[in-house]
């Protein structure tokens, strides 16, 4: 499955050719899939994935994120429901949840006689993160290695509370975003999608104020029309909605949920 040579993938991004490119692999092949198929991810599987985390790169090495799987059928239930009830939440083989993590750091710290007074910057809250979004895209990119599809779910910061509670997370922590994990269905529709091309977000030396959005508008108008989506809203409009302060899905107070938390005191 999902078998495009780096130059196909290429032309599919960007609707053109690559004048060369280098055997990049599979690495620009992904594309999020909400269809899985029965087959379980072994566990041994799931522990290199976790180790291949665990590799990516880590602010000073504080390593301030956790991972919580849930495997447990009621327990992914309900934080499927706390998810808008996505439908791949239910259906993947591993689902996990990425936490933004102090809380391990300012304990080992206290132990060792440390004031971790600096965590209540908002660097440090960035900093987590950053870790946690390094870590689950090492995840992704080795679980495409082994033909293993994901889907990031966002919606996992619906319901900060239930989730907190439903995993037990104490204070300084909290959950960033869910990870689906499994075999793509045989049927599973899963395109590669088009991206800006990269003088929109590649600039050289200087900040752009003006890239060519009207041509990747035109390119999406058409991947739109061709998954069976309206065509009329473009990817600006689209995009727009999306960012426009209307479609929080519950996201509205995080600030104060994360500063009940612990987090972002300075
Ligand atoms: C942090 C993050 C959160 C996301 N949350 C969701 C989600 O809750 N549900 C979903 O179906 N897709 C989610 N996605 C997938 C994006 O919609 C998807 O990556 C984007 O449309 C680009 O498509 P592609 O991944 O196939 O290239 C999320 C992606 C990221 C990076």
């Amino acid at each position: 499955m999902f078998t495009e040579t780096p130059s196909q993938a290429w032309s599919l991004r960007y609707g053109d050719q690559a004048s060369s490119l280098p055997d990049l692999g599979r690495f620009l092949n992904h594309r999020t899939v909400r269809q899985y198929s029965n087959e379980p991810i072994p566990e041994e599987v799931i522990a290199g994935l976790v180790a291949a985390a665990q590799s990516a790169a880590t602010s000073s090495n504080l390593q301030l994120y956790s991972m919580v799987s849930v495997q447990e059928p009621e327990a992914r239930k309900q934080i499927a429901v706390m998810c808008s009830d996505q439908k791949q939440i239910h259906t993947c083989s591993w689902f996990f949840a990425f936490v933004a993590d102090h809380f391990r750091l300012a304990k080992a710290a206290k132990e060792a006689g440390q004031n971790p007074a600096g965590l209540d910057y908002l660097e440090f809250f960035t900093m987590a993160a950053i870790d946690a979004a390094l870590a689950a895209e090492r995840m992704v990119c080795a679980a495409e290695s082994l033909g293993i599809a994901s889907c990031y779910i966002g919606a996992l910061r619906n319901d900060p509370v239930g989730v907190r509670d439903l995993l037990g997370l104490p204070s300084q922590t909290y959950g960033l975003f869910g990870l689906c994990l499994g075999y793509p269905a045989e049927d599973a529709k899963a395109e590669i999608k088009p991206r800006l091309k990269q003088p929109a977000i590649w600039f050289r030396e200087k900040y752009d104020e003006n890239p060519d959005i009207a041509e990747y508008n035109a390119r999406m108008k058409e991947f739109y029309e061709s998954q069976g989506m309206s065509g009329d809203v473009d990817w600006s409009m689209r995009s727009g909605r999306r960012v426009d302060g209307n479609h929080m899905s519950g996201r509205d107070s995080m600030l104060d949920y994360v500063r009940e938390q612990g987090f972002l005191k300075r």
